[in-house]
């Protein structure tokens, strides 16, 4: 019998479990003890914890006294267990690149040839390597030229035929050598200068008339003409054409690398202009850079295969 005094009393039926008696409440639908809580006249049952779990629980125990028996586990000051099977993702990450370098090797040494015309004509060849070629495309040139070789403000496009060094792969094997105005003791060597000692209106209608030399609309009879054959012409040529193989490029086509509207050419004469294009000898290998000449001269042909 239970004692008057016990607390539970008042709020546990008679029939509950009493952990002192070990009287048990059985829930007749489950079977499962009840538990001698009463929230309020909501009943528990007291059910036991799933073998499952406990089963599970001593499985991945048992494992993982296996993993670390077999694998590397425990950091050890400076290192680590290496475990049994001596099994190094590290090692086997370098292992796998160094196999697909080798399988790379039979086609990429043929790039090591500066005969273009031979590797642009091998279709088998162009179909291994161009997919590699985009790869470093866009591991190395991207950041600047963008994915497509579209360029942005700054960064000429390699894809729209226009060249300021010349579009063919030897061409422009030369510029990724050298690179521009990059530190290299042979780099391409182009500058414009700035024309701020110019009078202010004097640079106004000469940027007036850059913009319609752009825009084919420029007035050769024009006083701004004359200014512009006596102080552009060295570099952009008589007509502004450009095409002179010392980085200016021309004004009268559509391709732009800073731009041609009225503002931004006031600031080219201005400040003058004079961007960097890396030097690639000591980072690529030549094989490597005539691949990528290859490729950026793909780019701007009509029957451009660059992307599969
Ligand atoms: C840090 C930016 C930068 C990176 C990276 C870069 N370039 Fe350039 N590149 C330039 C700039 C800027 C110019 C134009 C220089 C000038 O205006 O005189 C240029 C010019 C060129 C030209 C000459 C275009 C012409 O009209 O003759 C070629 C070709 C070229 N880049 C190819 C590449 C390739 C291929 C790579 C990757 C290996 C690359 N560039 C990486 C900035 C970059
Ligand atoms: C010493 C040679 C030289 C002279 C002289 C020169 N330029 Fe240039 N110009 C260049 C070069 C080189 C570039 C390209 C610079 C670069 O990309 O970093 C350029 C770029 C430009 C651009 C930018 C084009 C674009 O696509 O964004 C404009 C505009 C321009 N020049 C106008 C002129 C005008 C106008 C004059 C005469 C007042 C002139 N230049 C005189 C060499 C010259």
């Amino acid at each position: 019998m239970r004692k008057q005094t016990d607390p539970r009393s008042n709020a546990t039926p008679d029939n509950a479990m009493d952990a002192h008696t070990g009287h048990r409440e059985i829930d007749p639908v489950t079977g499962h003890d009840i538990n001698d809580h009463d929230w309020n006249g909501i009943r528990e049952l007291n059910t036991p914890f799933p073998k499952i779990v406990t089963w599970a629980l001593i499985v991945t125990f048992i494992y993982s006294l296996i993993a670390w028996i077999l694998l590397p586990a425990w950091p050890v000051g400076r290192d680590y267990t290496r475990g049994v099977l001596g099994l190094d993702q590290g090692e086997m990450a370098i292992e796998k690149f160094q196999a697909i370098g080798a399988g790379r090797s039979d086609w990429m040494a043929k790039f090591a040839s500066d005969d273009f015309a031979m590797l642009q004509n091998d279709d088998q060849l162009m179909v291994q390597a161009m997919p590699a070629a985009d790869r470093l495309f866009k591991d190395n040139c991207a950041a600047c030229h963008a994915n497509d070789g579209g360029g942005g403000p700054g960064f000429p496009a390699l894809n729209d035929g226009d060249w300021l060094w010349g579009g063919d792969p030897a061409d422009i094997a030369e510029t990724l050598h050298i690179g521009i105005n990059a530190a290299n003791d042979d780099t391409r060597w182009a500058e414009m200068p700035p024309f701020d000692w110019m009078a202010r209106s004097e640079r106004m209608a000469l940027a007036d008339y850059v913009v319609a030399l752009g825009r084919g609309t420029a007035d050769g009879n024009a006083p701004e003409a004359q200014v512009f054959v006596d102080n552009c012409s060295a570099c952009h040529g008589e007509t502004g054409k450009g095409g002179m193989m010392i980085g200016a490029p021309s004004l009268t086509d559509a391709s732009v690398i800073y731009g041609q509207d009225h503002d931004t050419v006031m600031q080219t004469l201005r400040h003058g202009r004079q961007s960097v294009m890396p030097a690639w000898s000591n980072r690529l290998s030549d094989a490597e850079i005539n691949l990528l000449a290859v490729y950026v001269a793909q780019m701007s042909s009509p029957e451009a295969e660059v992307n599969e």
